[in-house]
């Protein structure tokens, strides 16, 4: 069976390569280039001995995505990654976001809505804001969207909920990923560094490698046991097998709703100051850091609470939070040699 993977040669799209095709899966990746590069297809191939196809493809471009869909008529399932996911960035280009993450998952559902396959889309926890309640469920209610990021997210979810409704033989889950970090083991493939990072863990390896001079935490005045925000930081590739446990419920056609949604998280929170200390004792890099007023648009805490995926999918993760560490450590030193 052919999935295509959109945003295939992306920081979690590639992991999610990997792991369809370490589980036997044929796969055609598209993405358009925007955040990542080409190399990343013989990156994947050298991991598992298997080339996956790759088209270049902008999936705002209606021609070309039409074109696409007229020569793929064998896709038996979707994995749909392409989108912008820089939060800041949202906020000072919103019609941007909206374009790419919102119109672009409409022309995708427009082209498949009546063949029978499984859809399955990149949710964010973003959709819950600051949960009344910790761990976060499934059915916390969804808060109004603190960027236009956060609200493509859960404007996504509305539109394939709705389309899954009148539309039978497409059955869709939607993944409401909390924090990926870290890399695949090889140290081949992870999260390309473009410009300052905004994400935690990034800003952590390249303060420890040197290319960042200092890691400012924003905040220390928080309501939590030392003062820092609180997140459930996920190995990206426990978040992968996700992919390929939702895969395999959508092809076996278990699930009475077509339309599913689930958290994935460790289930377990921790606060940046844990994230620091974490890792200097897991790479043994000590870091320069400094406390800084809190960023605009942070929630206090969130983490999952991971029953359902645990119960329905058969999934949980399985990596500690120094394992992600110290593979995120790893992939930043593979990339500092591959440049020097
Ligand atoms: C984590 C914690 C920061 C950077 C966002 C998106 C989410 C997903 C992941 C795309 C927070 C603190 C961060 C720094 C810091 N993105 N921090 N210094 O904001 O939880 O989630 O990225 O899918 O949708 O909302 O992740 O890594 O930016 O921040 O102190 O230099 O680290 O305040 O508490 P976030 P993050």
């Amino acid at each position: 069976m052919k999935i295509l993977v959109t945003g295939g040669l992306g920081f979690i799209g590639s992991h999610v390569v990997v792991e369809l095709q370490e589980q036997g899966y044929e796969v055609i990746a598209v993405d358009n280039l925007s955040n990542t590069s080409k190399e990343v297809v013989d990156q994947i191939a050298s991991i598992t001995g298997v080339q996956p196809t790759f088209e270049e493809l902008d999936l705002r471009e209606k021609e070309s995505v039409v074109n696409f869909f007229d020569r793929h008529n064998d896709i038996g399932g979707i994995i749909h990654f392409a989108a912008s996911k820089a939060v800041g960035e949202s906020v000072e280009n919103p019609l941007l976001y909206y374009e790419n993450n919102v119109n672009a998952l409409v022309l995708l559902l427009q082209q498949v809505q009546d063949r029978e396959l499984g859809f399955i889309f990149s949710s964010s926890c973003t959709v819950y804001g600051q949960a009344d309640e910790l761990p976060i469920t499934e059915s916390a209610p969804i808060k109004p969207a603190e960027s236009p990021y956060g609200n493509t997210k859960q404007i996504g979810e509305e539109i394939i909920r709705d389309t899954c409704r009148v539309k039978p033989n497409l059955s869709a889950i939607a993944l409401r990923y909390f924090n990926p970090i870290g890399a695949h083991e090889s140290a081949k493939i992870g999260e390309l560094p473009l410009g300052v990072p905004q994400n935690l863990v990034p800003y952590i390896t390249q303060t420890a490698i040197g290319v960042r001079e200092q890691l400012s935490v924003f905040g220390d005045d928080y309501p939590t046991r030392d003062g820092t925000a609180i997140r459930d930081y996920i190995h990206v590739v426990d978040l992968a097998k996700a992919h390929v446990a939702a895969l395999q419920r959508l092809i076996e056609k278990s699930a009475n709703d077509n339309f599913e949604v689930f958290n994935v998280g460790t289930g377990t929170g921790s606060t940046v100051m844990e994230v620091v200390r974490a890792f200097e004792k897991s790479t043994g890099q000590p870091l320069n850091y400094k406390i800084v007023d809190r960023r605009e648009g942070d929630v206090v805490a969130a983490y999952a609470q991971t029953d359902k995926a645990q119960r329905v999918l058969g999934w949980k993760s399985k990596y500690s939070l120094e394992e992600a560490l110290a593979s995120a450590w790893a992939w930043e030193q593979q990339v500092r040699s591959r440049k020097n």
